[in-house]
């Protein structure tokens, strides 16, 4: 990145979780399943499930009041919103309109970024660049999910895996020069879509009688392929954003992955060389909450003291797609 650039800064988080816990045991009464199964290939003890009342753009809505809370920013000072999610709360408009309605935002650029599991790394790569751009001053970044609106309760391979959930951050341009957001990469592979994907909804399959009756409108997997290119993706990447900014893995302070299995998350760590211990991790308590997972922890970690001035913070994401992404920040 040329020096010349002006920092953008991450200067508030906020998370919302729903209320509903929903233990392995609970699902073990919708599927045949196990608590012992799902956390020995998962690592995941609960997840949280969003009401009627709870749709995406009410829990991103909450997550950007506390990120705004936290951040010290009135909400007349965001100019640019973008809501990564991969459960709206329709096809259109997006969610980000219904946020900025929901928030009492201006008349300011709100859109969504369809990324899946990478889209908070996706949003915060856009509102950063932007505000460096000069383009805008203050950005909103969400990643909000209601994935029990698309999971098939009759397939125990993937309705165990995902919990709902929002995060939110502000980002700001800094005076200080060195810190805050360093850069990020994102990437994508469309060339096998099904690995992961909702078949129906779209204008290939529309929905129909025929459609809901097949189970089309539900997450579908390839469990075993995603996880391979999982630990492939994120190593890369983890390693590649590390190279161009000059740091080896054992520099990083803080590393936050998606959490979407423990198995590839301890891949990761050997991978790198890194001890869990400089992993912030809570798969156990929200499962796979797609768009929101990074933020989630992010705004967790930095509740709990565990980011520092000077610190130095790997995000890492991978998600349907694919699509993968990485952000380097320097904490201020
Ligand atoms: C889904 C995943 C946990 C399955 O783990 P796995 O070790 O690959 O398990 P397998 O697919 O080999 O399945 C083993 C057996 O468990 C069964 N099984 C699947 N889900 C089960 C469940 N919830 N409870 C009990 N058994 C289950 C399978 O049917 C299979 O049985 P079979 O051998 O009789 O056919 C794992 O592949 C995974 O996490 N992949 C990545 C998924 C992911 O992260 N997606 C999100 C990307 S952002």
């Amino acid at each position: 990145m040329p020096q010349s650039l002006p920092s953008v800064i991450i200067s508030g988080t906020g998370a919302y979780l729903p209320r509903r816990v929903v233990t392995n045991d609970d699902m073990a009464k919708i599927v045949d399943t196990s608590d012992e199964w799902i956390r020995t290939r998962s690592g995941i003890a609960q997840r949280r499930y969003a009401g009627p009342d709870e749709s995406t753009s009410f829990m991103a809505t909450a997550a950007a009041e506390q990120a705004l809370q936290t951040a010290g920013a009135q909400a007349c000072e965001i100019d640019l919103l973008i809501v990564a999610t991969m459960t709206p709360d329709m096809p259109f408009p997006s969610t980000a309109c219904l946020v900025q309605s929901r928030l009492g935002l201006g008349a300011i650029t709100a859109f969504d970024i369809q990324a899946a599991c990478s889209g908070y790394i996706y949003a915060l790569n856009t509102a950063s660049n932007l505000l460096r751009s000069g383009a805008y001053k203050k950005a909103l970044i969400i990643g909000a999910e209601k994935m029990s609106s698309i999971l098939d309760f009759e397939d125990r391979s993937t309705c165990v895996l995902f919990g709902d959930g929002a995060s939110a951050a502000v980002l700001e341009i800094s005076e200080a020069q060195g810190t805050g957001i360093l850069s990020s990469i994102t990437g994508s592979d469309g060339s096998n879509p099904e690995l992961l994907y909702q078949p129906a909804g779209g204008c290939i399959q529309p929905a129909s009688a025929e459609s809901v009756l097949a189970r089309q409108h539900f997450i579908k997997m390839n469990g075993k392929e995603i996880f391979k290119q999982a630990v492939r993706v994120m190593g890369q990447v983890s390693t590649d954003i590390l190279d161009r900014h000059g740091y080896s893995s054992d520099q990083v302070d803080l590393l936050i992955p998606h959490q979407a299995n423990m198995r590839i998350i301890d891949s990761l760590a050997k991978r790198m060389g890194l001890p869990m211990e400089r992993f912030h991790n809570n798969l156990d308590r929200f499962g796979n909450t797609s768009a929101a997972s990074i933020g989630i922890a992010l705004d967790e970690a930095r509740r709990a003291g565990r980011m520092g001035p000077g610190d130095l913070i790997l995000l890492v994401a991978f998600g349907a797609g694919l699509t993968w992404g990485a952000t380097l920040i320097k904490w201020q």
